[in-house]
């Protein structure tokens, strides 16, 4: 009968892939099961606090399960895929993620990580720390690519997907939100819908959605060109060591992020101009 059970379980176990960089992730009833990494259980102290502060737009942590997965809350709704659909590149997806990002920090901000906290990051990356600029640490997603945004009714609801969660400040995390949705990338690198968009106005309306101050304003353009150039030394480091990441690299990063960094060195004057007009 045990045999029998465990079969009859197996069974129910609905694979999950998304970018395909976690392997294993299944469904069971409500549930997400996700192997186990260093930094899991950090990870799940921060969802727990994120709920506690009645932030909803993040699974629920459930713990551990009796094979030693972990455990969180499966959340409905559509994860958009690349290309993305034309319905997502409407402004008031931007307006809502902006309101979503916006809860989420304001809930994470109280919050202070164990002093053994572990944290995520792409391959080969661990440890290292981002510039420092003139806000307070909160510890945030990092990782708003498309397959980590979960729509319901045609607009974002909720975020997946923490693995790269740690220590960072609002703008840089506001910065990893526009590089995917204004987005920061050069026409031919974006999804169809996406190519004839006005990025400055879109920008702007992100800014307004979230409620970014004078500072952050003027500080989104530049650190977001030193983000895309990290990005690009990270992915090519990554790529080097890790066959996933390799793939990525083969398969479009090497030509996307250089031109992302040549478009956001001749367009972000004007994304700047517009973000920090009067009104
Ligand atoms: N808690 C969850 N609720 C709903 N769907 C999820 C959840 N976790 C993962 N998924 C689905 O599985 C896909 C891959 O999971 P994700 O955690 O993003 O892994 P990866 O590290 O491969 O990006 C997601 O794009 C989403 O479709
Ligand atoms: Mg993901």
């Amino acid at each position: 009968m045990a045999d029998l059970d465990r079969d009859v379980d197996r069974q129910d176990e609905v694979p999950l892939v998304g970018d395909g960089v976690t392997q294993g992730i299944v469904r069971v009833g409500d549930t997400v099961r996700r192997p186990v990494r260093p930094f899991t259980m950090t990870i799940q102290a921060y969802l727990a606090h994120l709920r506690a502060a009645g932030f909803e737009g993040a699974p629920i942590p459930l713990g551990l399960d009796d094979q030693g997965r972990e455990m969180l809350s499966f959340v409905p709704g559509d994860v958009p895929r690349e290309p993305l659909p034309p319905d997502t590149a409407g402004e008031e997806v931007l307006v809502e993620l902006a309101r979503l990002i916006r809860r989420l920090h304001d809930a994470a901000q109280g919050w202070t990580p164990p002093a053994d906290a572990t944290w995520g990051g792409i391959p080969g990356t661990q440890g290292a720390s981002s510039t420092p600029d003139d806000e307070p640490p909160v510890v945030s997603h990092r990782d708003y690519c498309p397959g980590n945004v979960v729509f319901r009714d045609g607009l974002p609801a909720a975020l997946i997907d923490f693995d790269l969660a740690k220590p960072t400040t609002r703008i840089y995390d506001i910065a990893n939100a526009v590089y995917y949705w204004a987005p920061l990338l050069h026409p031919k690198d974006r999804s169809p819908a996406f190519a004839d968009l006005d990025i400055p106005h879109r920008v702007a309306v992100f800014a307004d959605a979230y409620g970014m101050n004078a500072g952050q304003r003027h500080a989104l353009i530049p650190l977001a060109t030193t983000m895309i150039h990290r990005f690009h030394v990270n992915m090519r480091a990554a790529a080097e060591i890790d066959p996933v990441f390799k793939r990525f690299w083969d398969e479009g990063v090497k030509d996307r992020l250089p031109r992302a960094e040549a478009w956001i060195h001749d367009e972000g004057p004007a994304i700047t101009a517009r973000l920090t007009a009067g009104p």
